[in-house]
């Protein structure tokens, strides 16, 4: 196995690798390799669903998404992440199906609004379209470390409110009302700004799922959390991913944002099959 940086601070290629055939020591490899480098990617594989599953398997245990109808039929950890309907033809931009695609073109992290978000995530690029449907990642980690020794002390001492609410309503595309039961599901919770990584490494919690800062003036709170979003996601903090078919990327949703870029999504066919590694630590605080 080799690992060949992505970025100059962050993300790695690993080459002289079959994803089909892992070994209990390669697998271990593998995820210590994850929380070091926060992203890696394989390139030029070809899995079945099932090699897929097992490859994911390898990094934790894996979740079980909440819409039945985008599970794969045998294999129900795998997410189908497509704008193709089962008919064969492409979503509408304004089909829920496409809205919800759309709404990850925000920057954020994956479930952060859950107690325990979850580990990171796996895309298999089954379909990519000619141009654009790229996805970029922001380490913050390096982040952290661009911040002044008062900004770090400052940010040190905050909560953020993560709030699947929120997110949904600031979604880019109109997306249904949610009753009180389905709200009652999801409801908001306080992770620390900046949380421990990988021994004392300190890391930016933020994202699109962040309401405002815990305890402030929320409509303020939510500007300023939103400015500083954009300043830790500058453009030298930014990996940004040019999918080709049969490329498998997994990146560390505790130490990055990502965000998928435009595309046009009632043209073009985007494939993606997604497995999800459960986290097993609450966000804990520098
Ligand atoms: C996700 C996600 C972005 C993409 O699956 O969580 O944000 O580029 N995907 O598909
Ligand atoms: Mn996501």
């Amino acid at each position: 196995m080799q690992f060949t940086p992505l970025h100059p601070s962050f993300g790695a290629e690993v080459t002289e690798i079959d994803c089909n055939s892992n070994d209990q020591q390669s697998a271990e490899v593998l995820k210590e390799a994850l929380t070091e480098w926060q992203l890696l990617l394989f390139r030029d594989q070809n899995l079945s669903d099932g090699a897929f599953l097992s490859f994911c398997r390898n990094f934790g245990q894996l979740e079980l998404l909440p819409e039945p109808e985008k599970r794969h039929p045998d294999y129900p950890e795998i997410f189908n992440l497509s704008n193709v309907k089962p008919d064969g033809s492409l979503t509408h931009r304004d089909d829920p199906q496409a809205v919800f695609l759309r709404g990850t073109s925000r920057w954020h992290t994956d479930s952060s609004f859950r107690e325990v978000p979850c580990l990171a995530t796996i895309l298999y690029a089954v379909t990519v379209p000619p141009v654009g449907g790229d996805t970029e990642f922001a380490n913050m980690i390096a982040a952290y470390n661009s911040l002044s020794p008062e900004e770090k002390a400052e940010y040190r001492m905050k909560q953020a409110v993560h709030s699947y609410a929120y997110s949904r309503s600031t979604n880019p595309g109109k997306v249904e009302e949610m009753s009180a039961e389905q709200l009652a599901q999801v409801p908001d919770k306080t992770h620390p700004v900046v949380r421990r990584h990988d021994g004392d490494k300190g890391v930016m919690y933020l994202g699109g799922h962040v309401s405002h800062f815990a305890g402030e003036d929320i409509e303020e709170s939510r500007t300023r959390v939103r400015e500083l979003e954009e300043r830790l996601t500058a453009i030298n903090n930014v990996y940004r991913h040019q999918w080709r078919q049969g490329d498998i990327l997994i990146w560390d949703n505790r130490s990055t944002l990502h965000r998928l870029t435009g595309y046009e999504i009632d043209k073009y066919a985007r494939v993606m099959r997604r497995c999800t590694v459960s986290g097993s630590e609450p966000v804990l605080p520098l």
